[in-house]
């Protein structure tokens, strides 16, 4: 992490958050500041198109061809969206390459008294860092997360075989109320 880096959010944020208020449990037990050796867990900063961020995520789903305009134009409109956007990424800061990320979006209502709902999205880890607790770590620390910036709930949709995954995290498929739809445009 660098001393100019941009964030999309402030780090300040992710400061005093506690995995033991997560569902993810965790064996060896992994905290923020000690997330494992040479890892960092921050938010993604403008710097990580030149980290591996966009390659991260060719590990999830197709990516395209990204410039770094374009790239910087979409940074600054999620950042422009403030209390919204929280990418946040885990460094492995030998490499200075971006090696897990998972989103939390907040989204505003005005149902359940102005509530908001946390949505989970684009959760990844390179292959080669796999198995590690590090997906864990990335969806885990959303939680509390989502949490303390208001959210009464987070949700996310998965593949049938995500479900294990996700499940194991403390997510559940409530009765009568998991149906994720979908219409292609
Ligand atoms: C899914 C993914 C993020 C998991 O990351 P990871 O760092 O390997 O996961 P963890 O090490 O934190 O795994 C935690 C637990 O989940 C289990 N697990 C991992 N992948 C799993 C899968 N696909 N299905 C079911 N369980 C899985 C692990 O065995 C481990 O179990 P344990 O705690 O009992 O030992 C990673 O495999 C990945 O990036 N996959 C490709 C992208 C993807 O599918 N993303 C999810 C989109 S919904």
């Amino acid at each position: 992490m660098g001393l100019a880096d941009e964030y999309l959010y402030s780090p300040d944020v992710l400061l005093d958050l506690n995995l033991d208020n997560s569902s993810a449990k965790f064996n060896p037990k992994v905290s923020m500041l000690n997330p494992g050796e040479g890892l960092k867990v921050r938010p993604l900063a403008k710097e990580d198109y030149e980290r591996g961020f966009l390659q991260l995520l060719g590990e999830l789903t197709s990516v395209g061809d990204i410039s770094r305009e374009a790239w910087e134009a979409r940074f600054d409109d999620l950042k422009a969206c403030k209390n919204t956007y929280y990418i946040t990424v885990i460094e492995d800061t030998l490499l200075k390459k971006v090696i897990g990320a998972a989103t939390l979006v907040v989204e505003k209502k005005f149902i359940h008294a102005c509530g908001r709902v946390g949505r989970v999205e684009d959760v990844v880890v390179s292959n080669e860092y796999r198995g590690k607790q590090l997906g864990k770590l990335a969806v885990g620390i959303l939680q509390p997360l989502a949490k303390k910036l208001g959210c009464y709930k987070v949700t996310l949709n998965c593949t049938d075989a995500m479900m294990a995954y996700y499940t194991g995290l403390g997510y559940v498929a409530e009765k009568e109320n998991a149906n994720f739809l979908c219409l292609r445009l």
